[in-house]
């Protein structure tokens, strides 16, 4: 058992024992906004803009976590110190924060404390997720479309981060049944690329950028990070509504999302982009994200994945 800590509803408790209600609405109806934000030497990347997203999935959720943002930000600070004792100095971190509006009120005789809304966060060593990303900064991933489609916004919006992610599930399932690794981009029901499970996507053409236009998908932190980016390195940058089609003229195609920045993907239904391997305007991009955050993320996790396999052992032995 490790001797992480979580902040559950108030206090600091050991992370085995942070234990959702199986009556919270969270498990009821997947009603609960999360954000996950890394750290990149430590310190956290963009928390204030996870935390203005989380704010804002919580007002179209009406939800009251009863936290202000400022409040919610000093206790992510302290959960995130108060864990880093547990592992090496040099160890990055997963940041994440669940938020329901707590049990449903019919269960509430069961709750002597009253119905209060769920809040955690919890931190967890980056090491498992990017020792086992590792291998594919280098091999780039295979993107397919999965039956799946995305939902529209006019239905259910993707501007906020819920649990209610079955659509993704789908898309996951879909994509692993068209062969190993492939990872699904899920189109809108106008048949234009939406977004990943996980993910905001790119297409490279002519030397211009271009990305889904922010409708049907989730703003991306790092969305928003490689369009500034982008910008400050003169690459033209668009959004718009992009198909399949352009998706198999595209010279590059990349994913980008919080855990690895940014990947390359090598094929497209089947199809590969360019050469197969990163274009120049991704490496463009990836060496600008590095200097960004001040580390090679890729260099990390290369070491991560050679380091896991000990570091997995070291955990089953007990606490560090
Ligand atoms: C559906 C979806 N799209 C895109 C992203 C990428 O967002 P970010 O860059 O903020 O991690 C995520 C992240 O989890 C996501 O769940």
């Amino acid at each position: 058992m490790s001797s992480r800590v979580v902040y559950f509803n108030g206090r600091f408790v050991p992370e085995a024992e942070a234990r959702v209600s199986i009556f919270d609405s969270a498990l009821m109806y997947g009603d609960m906004a999360f954000e996950m934000t890394r750290t990149y030497n430590r310190r956290p990347f963009k928390l204030r803009e996870h935390l203005d997203r989380l704010y804002a999935s919580l007002r179209l959720l009406e939800i009251d976590c009863g936290l202000t943002i400022d409040e919610m930000e000093r206790i992510t600070l302290e959960t995130l110190e108060r864990n880093r004792p547990t592992e090496s100095a040099d160890m990055d971190w997963q940041i994440m924060h669940d938020v329901s509006r707590g049990p449903l009120d019919v269960y509430r005789t069961a709750f002597a404390e009253g119905i209060r809304p769920t809040v955690s966060i919890n931190c967890w060593p980056l090491i498992t997720h990017m020792g086992g990303f590792a291998p594919k900064y280098a091999s780039g991933v295979h993107l397919v479309i999965p039956a799946q489609q995305a939902l529209p916004a006019h239905l259910v919006d993707a501007k906020a981060k819920t649990r209610s992610r079955l659509q993704y599930q789908m898309a996951l399932l879909q994509a692993a049944r068209m062969g190993a690794g492939r990872w699904p981009v899920l189109l809108d029901p106008d048949g234009f690329l939406a977004e990943g499970p996980g993910w905001n996507i790119f297409l490279v053409t002519n030397g211009e950028l271009l990305t889904p236009e922010p409708r049907n998908i989730l703003l991306g932190v790092s969305r928003a990070t490689t369009i500034e980016l982008a910008r400050e390195l003169d690459i033209p940058v668009r959004e718009t509504n992009l198909g399949r089609y352009e998706a198999l003229q595209a010279d590059e195609i990349f994913c980008t999302a919080t855990t690895y920045a940014l990947v390359h993907a090598t094929t497209f239904e089947g199809q590969m982009i360019g050469h197969g391997g990163p274009g120049p305007i991704f490496q463009r991009l990836l060496e600008a994200w590095k200097n960004r955050v001040g580390i090679d993320f890729v260099a990390q996790a290369g070491h991560y994945a050679e380091h896991l396999p000990a570091w997995e052992e070291a955990q089953a032995n007990g606490p560090n």
